[in-house]
């Protein structure tokens, strides 16, 4: 964690104006500067800022705050970017914060920028000399203006024509921008060849990786950057930073598949949309994305590959969606893709049909009826066996509601039943993942009258019981964090709510049970700003003191559930020993329990949960 003393230290050096000034012209005003607000659109200016406060306020729509959360906001980045970002404009070093021992992504050396800019550059100059890339891109409707608006280039069919613009071609730094290739007998060759570049720049506008594509047939069709420091596929969309504005605009922005269909998009006129980059939808894309706008098109091809998209960008976008937020999805003819549509029929059509995309709840209710017969009841269940999972997912309580109700209704069942059913609690509010709700509402303590079991809902007596079952919980959420494939074999329903810590770690299941190539700094970004964010933050700085092996995570899990389950046990015997009398249903689970504890004893560890706490010291 960054410590509050060095943030304190940097709001106390930066001009909020300066700051803000560099993307929104101010206009002195008084005391105070003001300009029509950047996060919402109007005509006469009320967002003003004030130096002597550092402040920012916009009286039209609320926005508020320091230099820190503008950029977060205006500029999507996350908490740690802008603090990184806002520090290197002061010349401030940021504190070593981050976890030693868990996967550390290697820093960026300040000079990859530089290399892969210049690569940049040398490939814009060398299409100017191409007449057959030239010709390639005017074939493909593009106008010189909008190639330079996505700075398109080409990398010239030679094995070594870096070379021309790195004198010293055998520097690592090449090798690590991802632009040349090692091969078995330590000769070097340039990745891009004879091929049309796209670069793919970061949120600040500089350059951080390429897109290539053959010209004309050939394989594979793109070949992109590999993973580099700069430049984390997951993260990053293709056309965001020249797109900014006109999502702004707009209000709204587009995700489209392909590199060549958000550069036609703006060829004709369609200016905020963005892609992936060859992957799926990730969370990162859509909450970056959703911080910038309200509503967020997924724009697909039509074929199957284009339709599991969309559903996995909707399995996606579900924790994340608040309920001012609008996600919908246009699936386009089978034949088409947005770049092949909008050439064939204009922008008018184009964004005809975007208005007619469908609202996340309408594509999901209809992919879910599609998939069942809704005139049988076994079709019908089926429906509410598939709606449950997703509806558990949605962060959004007003929109969770009424697709609850829809649920119901198609299946002809009460609201209850359903809510049942889909394993949904209506009464109290849920954020089962990183969700856009604010970190301020997360700990407002609930009362802690009752507390229950985790395995049972069995009631503990006292808090000292309260007390053993925080520490193994926080010790599960670090091993999931350690290693998310453990997530598929955690019970969801194992833990009450009443801990903040259970509630993190069902958030975290749900969440890993998607992503389970998680890293560390992922799991920590995308609970970033939710409820949940202090919870995972300790979480991730007790696994980095504990020096664990890869085997001793999943023994230390597996003993901790074996654990709870045999608190609940003994928990239920005692309550019945305890009685007088006993029904004959509670005389079997008697039974059944006491073989039970049998059975646990036998596992290879057990035990209170006291016994496997031990966290080793701190090495710090
Ligand atoms: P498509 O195959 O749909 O290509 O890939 P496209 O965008 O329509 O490209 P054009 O119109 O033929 O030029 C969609 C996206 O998937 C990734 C790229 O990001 C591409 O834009 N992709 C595709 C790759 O990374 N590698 C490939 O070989 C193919
Ligand atoms: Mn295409």
């Amino acid at each position: 964690m960054i410590p509050d003393s060095f943030k304190q230290d940097l709001l106390n050096r930066v001009d909020i104006v300066d700051v803000i000034e560099r993307y929104v012209p101010l206009k002195k005003t008084g005391a105070n500067f003001s300009a029509c607000c950047p996060f919402h659109s109007e005509k006469t200016p009320s967002f003003t800022v004030s130096p002597g406060k550092q402040f920012y306020h916009c009286f039209g729509c609320g926005a508020n705050g320091n230099a820190i959360s503008f950029l977060m906001e205006y500029q999507g980045m996350g908490y740690v970017e802008a603090v990184k970002d806002l520090a290197e404009d002061v010349g401030m070093k940021l504190p070593d914060f981050e976890p030693r021992n868990v996967q550390k992504k290697p820093d960026a050396d300040p000079d990859l920028y530089g290399v892969v800019e210049r690569a940049s550059q040398y490939f814009r100059e060398q299409l100017k000399d191409s007449p057959k890339a030239i010709e390639y891109l005017k074939g493909r409707g593009l106008s010189g203006k909008v190639a330079a608006r996505f700075g398109i280039g080409y990398a010239p069919d030679g094995w070594q024509s870096l070379q021309s613009v790195f004198p010293n071609y055998a520097d690592k730094a090449l090798k690590d921008a991802g632009l040349v290739i090692d091969n078995d007998e330590g000769r070097r060759y340039d990745r891009f060849r004879d091929r049309i570049m796209f670069p793919i720049l970061n949120q600040r506008g500089a350059v951080i990786g390429f897109g290539g594509r053959v010209i004309g047939d050939g394989e594979p069709k793109y070949l992109n950057s590999p993973e580099t420091p700069l430049f984390e596929k997951g993260r990053e969309l293709y056309g965001l930073s020249q797109a900014r504005l006109a999502i702004r605009d707009a209000g709204r922005v587009i995700v489209v598949e392909g590199y060549m269909d958000v550069v036609a998009l703006a060829q004709h006129g369609v200016e905020y949309a963005v892609a992936t980059l060859g992957t799926a939808t990730t969370p990162t894309h859509v909450s970056k994305l959703l911080r910038q706008t309200d509503e967020l098109v997924f724009c697909f091809d039509g074929d199957g590959a284009g339709r599991r998209a969309a559903w996995h960008a909707l399995e996606v976008s579900l924790p994340l969606i608040a309920d001012q937020k609008v996600v919908r999805f246009l699936l386009l003819p089978p034949e088409d893709d947005p770049d092949s549509f909008i050439r064939a029929h204009g922008r008018e059509a184009f964004e005809a049909m975007l208005l007619k995309a469908k609202p996340l709840s309408t594509f999901m209710l209809e992919g879910l009826k599609g998939r069942v017969d809704m005139e049988s009841v076994e079709g019908r269940s089926r429906l509410i066996h598939e709606a449950g999972p997703l509806l558990q997912k949605i962060a959004a309580p007003a929109m969770q509601l009424q697709l609850l109700k829809q649920i119901a209704e198609l299946s002809g069942i009460s609201q209850d039943e359903a809510a049942r059913l889909c394993g949904i609690r209506l009464s109290a509010p849920r954020h089962a993942l990183p969700s856009v709700a604010r970190p301020e509402e997360s700990f407002a303590r609930r009362p802690e009258v009752e507390q229950r079991s985790p395995l049972s809902g069995a009631r503990f007596r006292d808090k000292s019981s309260l007390l053993l079952e925080r520490k193994p919980i926080r010790k599960l959420l670090q091993c999931l964090i350690a290693k998310p494939v453990l997530a598929e074999d955690l019970p969801l329903d194992l833990f009450d709510e009443e801990l903040p810590e259970a509630r993190a770690l069902q958030a975290l299941t749900t969440f890993l049970r998607e992503q389970s190539e998680a890293s560390v700094a992922f799991v920590k970004e995308c609970f970033r700003n939710t409820l949940h964010e202090d919870v995972i933050q300790d979480a991730v700085m007790e696994l980095e003191a504990w020096r664990f092996q890869a085997e001793d995570v999943e023994a230390e899990f597996r003993s901790i559930l074996v654990s709870f389950e045999s608190v609940r046990v003994r928990a239920r015997l005692d309550e019945l020993t305890s009685r007088n009398e006993l029904s004959p249903d509670e005389k079997s689970e008697l039974t059944r329990l006491l073989q039970e504890q049998q059975a646990l004893k036998n596992q290879p560890v057990s035990g209170p949960p006291v016994v496997h706490l031990q966290v080793p010291p701190v090495t710090r």
